[in-house]
């Protein structure tokens, strides 16, 4: 096992520094005039800011239309990072040649644990097929000073929960689902390891500033419906796009009536309907949770920021306005049940086991699975324990098999101190790792479903995406709290609803649930667990060798790329001339691609291979100079070793999707200079800059037309417009590879000084590190 020194973690790099936030606040007030109303989500974000003035009045109509239209340039407090992208996050930030990170940062091993036999098995052998990872990240972090959380330690967001989230803070995650720490009052978003390198460098990462959703609780819950359900039923209304480019802020007395891990569900949840991130003002039932997690200190300073009233920091303003409103009342509320396969197909359980036999989705279900991230709290886990003990007084099984995956160890052992895990084994389910597992698809099936074959699951998880969990794409996930997913594993039907049907028990009776009961907190505290899942110090050490092995197929060392050259860009080719959508999946594929994340040479071997050749509507075919077939690849590393560099052709949104920064370093590192693109999506156009690829524009769409694979370009007037910051005008020369006919082409670009000096020293990182130096 992974064996760690006891935390000696500086307990001060927990506390968030409140006196800059304050006094970053004041100024976004002075700038906005103190009788602009802002939200909550305003208020963490703008107090956040690098150059506030900039920021907010640039491109805003003076301030009067932030939302939607500012490019924010923030500076977060903390970065968290899981073991699949912190390995490129890293990388990137070992090239800048820092002693240390800018600000706290740390590392959850969580995503490559396997759930299968129980934790006891599956640790140790998950450790030893993924054990080059875990040393080159725990070596990594004891040199950089960052904390490392072992495997076996917990969830990246649990974890994040426990130990650094707090009321005001704002922070980056390398995982979708970081916005958990909204629950605790936190701006936490969900970023790629390249965004996660800004603020480990410190510097300013950019947003563009988002629109606010709020979402108003009325009443309280009861009964049945648990936080859970606030999200299931909010996903069902907003689809998953509904809340792209906003933040959800929720508000009203409801709040109040919710535990901080509830909250965090719902927050956690969010990142299903596409929202930047979701989170909650300051509510009494933080202190507690804070207390409770060692941190009486943080509880008392935001308890008392909190007290300054409806102005302050942790509130939204009383005539704070929202640009959607959505109310939701907490009383009538009743459990729900979505997907299978989108989590937006939110049904309530009274309408369920119709819905069920409409469609024709499978009667019965294989397992119920408990906990993960989003669902995994002393709350969750008493609430189910409830609903188990009833069973087993009846002398009733589970008759679906269930597992139970605590989301930290810090829950684990609390859970096995005060005997809810022993409930759950003599009930005959699984305990697997604390770890994601069956989450993220680290689900060795053993029930005998066949590949292909359809069938349903109950989860208490956050997605349902066909795949996720077992690899098989017909396992049809349902998504639940977890009260509803143990309940409805007694009966192993979809149609059973254990509000109102019974069971029958093995002495002829028949049993009914009685509503589950819970404790948000445990009376004795929480148990720390086993030594060995403590986090490591965060103070660095320069004698720390990172431990990269040169012969290993998952990780190598970044190269600084080559600074711009002295002249402008001659005789690229063009590789490939794309037709219609180019996501970051086309560009660089996920799957089995996601295991070379930390090596850039062999992840390349993915690069666009998702994409239409215009020419001949073939996915993945290039052609080179002499009408040779290769894949897109093959013919960019051939290129490459031949000293070409190249450029692509693209139609419109090149580079939509997600954040993944393999899409730009990849083409980069096979000798693309150059996209040319009818336009782009904006976060991959900056990591594109990022990177020390050029991204152009055609001032002409119909150019697009003009131009084609293996045709030679010269870039005029690239060099001038580098050196100058920005101005001055930029053609592509053109000269057709069949006919040797020449001719230029008009392009625009979006570069701004700073990104004209990222292009020339190579990219972002070359420049830092030369500024380091
Ligand atoms: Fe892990 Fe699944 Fe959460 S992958 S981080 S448990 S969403």
């Amino acid at each position: 096992a992974y064996r760690r020194g006891l935390a000696t973690a500086a307990p001060s790099s927990r506390m968030p520094p409140y006196p800059k936030i304050l006094r970053g606040l004041e100024e976004a007030r002075r700038i906005l005039g103190s009788q602009r109303a802002l939200t909550l989500a305003e208020k963490i974000l703008y107090s956040h800011l690098d150059n506030a003035e900039e920021s907010l009045l640039s491109n805003t109509n003076n301030g009067r239309d932030i939302r939607g239209q500012a490019n924010l340039k923030l500076k977060p407090d903390r970065v968290a990072m899981q073991d699949a992208s912190a390995q490129m996050a890293l990388l990137q930030f070992m090239s800048c040649g820092l002693p240390s990170t800018a600000v706290p940062a740390s590392i959850h091993c969580d995503h490559m644990i396997v759930g299968e036999r129980g934790a006891d098995i599956d640790l140790p052998a998950s450790i030893q097929g993924n054990k080059e990872v875990f040393d080159f990240l725990e070596s990594a972090a004891n040199r950089y000073g960052i904390e490392f959380w072992p495997p076996g330690a917990g969830i990246i967001h649990q974890t994040v929960l426990e130990n650094y989230s707090a009321p005001g803070l704002m922070m980056l995650g390398t995982d979708s689902h970081t916005p958990n720490a909204g629950g605790l009052g936190a701006i936490a978003i969900g970023v790629g390891g390249a965004d996660a390198v800004d603020a480990l460098v410190d510097a300013p990462w950019e947003l563009k500033a988002p629109k606010i959703l709020g979402v108003r609780l009325e009443g309280h819950l009861s009964g049945w419906t648990s936080p859970k359900d606030i999200i299931l039923h909010l996903a069902g209304k907003l689809t998953v796009r509904g809340g792209t480019g906003f933040v959800i802020e929720y508000h009203g007395p409801g709040v109040d009536t919710l535990s901080c891990t509830g909250m965090a569900t719902i927050c956690n949840m969010g990142a299903e309907v596409g929202a930047t991130t979701s989170l909650f003002p300051f509510s009494p039932n933080h202190v507690p949770y804070l207390e409770a997690t060692n941190r009486a200190a943080v509880a008392a300073a935001a308890a008392e920021i909190a007290a300054t009233g409806p102005q302050s920091l942790l509130n939204a303003d009383t005539k704070a306005e929202y640009d959607q409103l959505i109310t939701i009342d907490l009383s009538t509320l009743e459990p729900h049940i979505n997907g299978p396969f989108t989590p937006d197909l939110s049904v309530p359980l009274s309408a369920f086991a119709n819905k069920v036999r409409e469609e024709k989705w499978p009667e019965t279900f294989g397992a119920g699975l408990i906990g993960s991230c989003t669902n995994s709290s002393y709350e969750d886990m008493t609430r189910a324990e409830h609903l188990v003990k009833q069973a087993s007084a009846a002398g009733l099984k589970p008759k679906a098999d269930l597992f139970v995956t605590p989301g930290s160890e810090q829950i684990r052992a609390t859970l096995e101190r005060d005997q809810t895990l022993s409930t759950f084994s003599a009930a005959g389910s699984t305990v697997l790792a604390n770890a994601c597992g069956p989450c993220i698809g680290q689900w060795k099936r053993t029930d005998g479903v066949e590949k292909g074959e359809d069938n349903a699951i109950l989860t208490s998880y956050n997605r349902n995406f066909p795949g996720r969990n077992d690899g098989n794409r017909r396992t049809m996930n349902f998504l639940a709290a977890p009260e509803i997913v143990t309940a409805m594993s007694y009966a192993g039907s979809t149609t059973f609803n254990p509000m109102t049907d019974s069971l029958p028990t093995p002495d002829g009776g028949s049993f009914r649930f009685q509503p589950p009961q819970g404790y948000s907190l445990p009376s004795a505290g929480f148990e720390e667990g086993n030594p060995d899942f403590q986090p490591s110090t965060a103070v660095p050490d320069p004698s720390v060798e990172v431990v990269v092995s040169p012969t290993s197929d998952r990780l190598a060392i970044l190269e600084p790329f080559a600074p711009f050259p002295n002249h402008d860009l001659t005789g690229l080719k063009v590789l490939y001339k794309v037709k219609g959508q180019c996501t970051t999946d086309t560009i660089s594929a996920a799957g089995p691609w996601l295991k070379y994340k930390g090596h850039l040479p062999n992840i390349s071997a993915n690069t666009l291979i998702g994409a239409v050749n215009a020419a001949t509507g073939e996915t993945n075919v290039a052609y080179d100079e002499a009408g040779k077939q290769h894949s897109i690849p093959e013919l960019a590393e051939q290129w490459k070793a031949q000293g070409t560099e190249w450029l692509v052709v693209a139609e419109d949104n090149y580079g939509e999707g997600s954040a993944r920064e393999h899409a730009a370093l990849q083409p980069r590192y096979l000798g693309g200079r150059i996209i040319v693109a009818k336009s782009f999506a904006r976060i991959h156009e900056t990591n594109l800059k990022k990177q020390g690829v050029v991204p152009l524009t055609f001032s002409d769409r119909a150019d697009y037309d003009r131009i084609d694979a293996c045709d030679q370009v010269d870039a005029v007037g690239l060099h001038d417009l580098l050196t100058s910051g920005g101005s001055g005008e930029v053609t592509l020369k053109v000269t057709k590879q069949k006919t040797g006919e020449t001719f230029t082409i008009p392009v625009k670009h979006t570069l701004s000084k700073d990104q004209c000096s990222f292009i020339l020293a190579g990219s972002a990182l070359n420049l830092l590190a030369k500024k380091g130096q």
